[in-house]
């Protein structure tokens, strides 16, 4: 009797649930799924209860100044004229950054965003205006926001001194508002139970303090997810990426024309190696979901066994991320 009613709902089509079940069934003890459809990322975990919604932007490279800029004019010519003009990187209309982000921002608003991330570059230098700018555009559109600084964020082409010296000054001197309190190096902000941790790897190396931030940051199953400017190697990416085998002077093609210290002949030192490799563990044992990051200017993804990484669109051209994390 039983065989007979099933045969008679399948013949009808309603057999389907049974199906589903077993495919459900088939995804136990799987820790995560990720799927993408063009800026839509949808990432699912049986770790998480209800779903977040984020708006990652990256690499706007606001190129704004006033008069407070003039005795830095020097350091922060060329990259004042780097972006003005933008065309849209999928419908190829003329744009710029500061349009760029205002729709971003608008749309985050319409889907309702429970939070924004940025992953930096979103100054081309540390104008006072730009980052001004920035913080006012990000109050304005009333959803909570996290920041990590870029490369360009605190760079003032032609200045003296080694890259960690330089980012730490004009990190200090004028993106703290950006940080709203944070620490730059490393922190975490929680969002419905998902762990964000920001780090700033903008210089490309990492340092111990920042390793052992995240060791503690990463203990435990709690999902997470993993925000920095620069990418972290993956066969096929760049050598623009945190960790690179090849990263070092060899592959420096920029440090004359950014006027800049070039990358160091003999490569990254063990800290950051030994961070890539925190990544990794942390995405097979601690919920970390999945990496996000900017930088490249390209959409750009890889897979490391459990370490799924994504690369936004420049946010200059109006690329962006909406990334859901919900219930598996
Ligand atoms: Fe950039
Ligand atoms: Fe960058």
């Amino acid at each position: 009797m039983h065989r007979i009613v099933l045969i008679l709902l399948a013949a009808l089509g309603l057999a389907l649930p049974r199906t589903s079940a077993q495919v459900k069934a088939d995804l136990r003890g799987i820790p995560a799924t990720v799927y993408q459809n063009g800026q839509k990322i949808r990432i699912f975990s049986p770790d998480v209860s209800e779903t977040v919604r984020i708006f990652v932007i990256s690499d706007t490279h606001i190129f704004r100044s006033d008069e407070r800029e003039d005795p830095f004019r020097e350091y922060s010519d060329r990259m004042a004229k780097a972006y003005n003009s933008t065309k849209h990187f999928l419908t190829g209309e003329k744009t710029n950054p500061e349009e760029s982000l205002m729709k971003t921002l608008e749309l985050a608003k319409e889907h309702k965003a429970d939070v924004i991330a940025l992953t930096g570059d979103m100054v081309s230098y540390p104008s006072e205006a730009g980052v001004e700018w920035v913080k006012n555009a990000l109050d304005a559109c009333g959803i909570p926001w996290f920041y990590t600084t870029g490369n360009h964020d605190w760079h003032y082409e032609g200045m003296e001194g080694t890259e960690q010296q330089l980012r730490e000054t004009w990190t200090q001197k004028r993106l703290l508002p950006l940080y709203q309190g944070h620490d730059h190096k490393l922190y975490s902000a929680e969002v419905k139970g998902v762990k964000l941790i920001f780090l700033d790897n903008g210089i490309y190396e990492i340092l111990p303090e920042q390793l052992d931030a995240f060791k503690k940051e990463v203990k435990g199953t709690q999902p997470k997810l993993l925000f920095s400017h620069i990418p972290f190697y993956a066969p096929g990416y760049s050598t623009s990426t945190v960790a690179h085998p090849k990263w070092g002077l060899a592959v420096d093609k920029n440090y004359k024309i950014e006027r800049r210290l070039p990358w160091p002949e003999e490569g990254f030192g063990k800290t950051t190696v030994d961070f890539w490799k925190a990544i990794l563990k942390a995405s097979r044992k601690n919920g970390l979901l999945a990496t996000f990051s900017g930088h490249l200017h390209t959409q750009q993804s890889s897979v490391i066994g459990p370490w799924v990484q994504f690369t936004v669109p420049a946010n200059a051209v109006g690329g962006y991320f909406e990334v859901t994390v919900e219930p598996l």
